[in-house]
């Protein structure tokens, strides 16, 4: 650790480029289709009460484990433990970033797709009907979708070999705030759709009947999964973390600001649903079938379709980012290969996860694991297994294996930042958060039987 890591520029970099790994797919895409798939109101609130309980704790023991271990998630623990003990809770994170970017990268892919899409054709001419068959058609092919994965996962390389402050920082600073601004126009004209409200209905109403032990697992995985919690993600990019940076303050922004950008999504998405007749539990294509719909409805939508699909896939670079950060710095650091070799070996190992779930959509589709198409399994294994896992190790690492006296100073800058909820913070990383998800699995558990 001789020389001096690279860090982010001040506050402003260090929100937007924690902000530009959490808001991502899983808030446009992936949150959707959950709320969808899980009874609307009431998974909107149990995922909220899983960002606070368990999503926050964990965020701010990973930002404080990686800026004091100065180094990826497997030296971080191995730097602040000294010793090898604990090593296997990183390779368990690298572990999962190889995972998710094997599912995440095919629908990065199919947001090129549609950027193309919005350029070439437009939606306007499509009914609602079309617009699904359109999307079953293209995401079952064996070829195009993948070629569009390797285009976006070398974007990614690429930006990740910039290195962490040119490619990374810059490119999340213009446009986290325009994506934000489009969700909000598709929102509002959404609402104004005739029976929209129904929509409304069904996110801010909640049917607790609804509620099963699988909702609420749910819930928890995508809380780990849209704030890239129990992966090593927050714990790499802690280590970038400048030492004068007050990490609870940017834990509480990044949250905020994950949750606002799914709440927007979620309100942008399930009006037109409902007033469109698309069903709400659709699945994976929820935002790719409804959102082009809503463009269709508003004066200019030529331009705004374009316009949201390329942030869209912007969103989804500033994420993709972040977990081949996670790759790249264990690869270089641990193994001493060149940062270089590290993210194209990274690179290419995902291509070829990404490859077979793809074809699990289409030509595979025959193919299951557990009853689950490859594409599934990975976005289910991570998710609901080994986020919560890996996150559940991470806390129990941070609140009882790191001295406290240790963990304030590094929380309150060496104490020149007050921290008042340093006590409650160890209380809850100590006992409620591991306890809230182990129940959550036991619970998952005991519905099995
Ligand atoms: N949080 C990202 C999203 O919501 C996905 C992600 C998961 C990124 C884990 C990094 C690590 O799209």
């Amino acid at each position: 650790m001789s020389e001096k890591r690279v860090s982010f520029g001040g506050r402003m970099g260090v929100l937007l480029v924690a902000a530009g790994s959490a808001v991502g797919l899983g808030n446009i895409w992936r949150f959707p289709c959950e709320l969808g798939q899980n009874g609307g109101g009431a998974f909107l609130l149990i995922y909220f009460i899983c960002a606070i309980v368990i999503g926050m704790p964990i965020m701010l023991a990973e930002f404080s484990l990686g800026r004091m271990g100065q180094s990826n998630v497997v030296g971080a623990l191995k730097n602040v433990s000294g010793s090898n003990k604990y090593k296997w809770i990183g390779y368990s994170g690298v572990l999962c970033a190889f995972l998710i970017m094997g599912f995440y990268g095919v629908v990065c892919g199919w947001t090129l797709e549609y950027v193309y899409q919005a350029v070439v054709f437009g939606f306007s001419s499509m009914t609602p009907t079309d617009l699904s068959t359109a999307f079953t058609a293209f995401s079952v092919q064996p070829v195009r979708p993948i070629l569009w994965t390797i285009l976006f996962l070398s974007i990614n390389c690429a930006v990740v070999l910039l290195g962490v402050k040119n490619g990374i920082e810059r490119s999340s600073k213009i446009l986290m705030p325009m994506l934000l601004i489009i969700i909000i126009i598709l929102g509002c004209r959404s609402l104004t759709l005739p029976g929209g409200m129904d929509g409304l209905k069904f996110l801010f109403k909640p049917d607790f009947s609804k509620v099963t032990s699988e909702v609420v697992l749910n819930a928890m995985g995508q809380a780990f999964f849209s704030l890239s919690l129990g992966m090593g993600c927050m714990t790499t990019y802690g280590s970038y973390i400048g030492k004068d940076i007050n990490l609870g303050e940017s834990v509480v922004q990044v949250t905020v600001l994950d949750s606002l950008v799914s709440l927007l999504a979620a309100i942008a998405i399930f009006p037109a649903v409902f007033s469109l007749g698309i069903n709400p539990s659709a699945g994976p294509e929820l935002a790719f079938i409804t959102l082009p719909n809503v463009f269709n409805q508003i004066p200019g939508g030529y331009i705004w379709a374009i316009l949201f699909f390329v942030l869209l896939s912007i969103a989804a670079l500033t994420s993709t980012i972040s977990l081949l950060e996670v790759i790249t710095a264990f690869m270089s650091e641990e193994w001493k290969l060149s940062r270089k070799k590290a993210a194209i070996i990274g690179t290419a190992t995902i291509i070829s996860i990404a490859a077979f779930a793809s074809l699990s959509l289409g030509d595979l589709s025959d193919w299951k694991i557990f009853g689950m198409s490859f594409f599934d399994l990975l976005d289910n294994v991570t998710a609901r297994i080994i986020m919560p896992l890996t996150g559940l190790a991470i806390s129990l690492f941070v609140a009882w294996k790191i001295e406290q006296t240790r963990l304030k100073d590094e929380i309150t800058n060496q104490g020149t930042k007050k921290a008042a909820y340093f006590k409650a913070f160890v209380f809850i990383l100590r006992y409620i958060t591991p306890l809230a998800i182990i129940i959550v699995f036991i619970n998952q558990l005991l519905s099995w039987f």
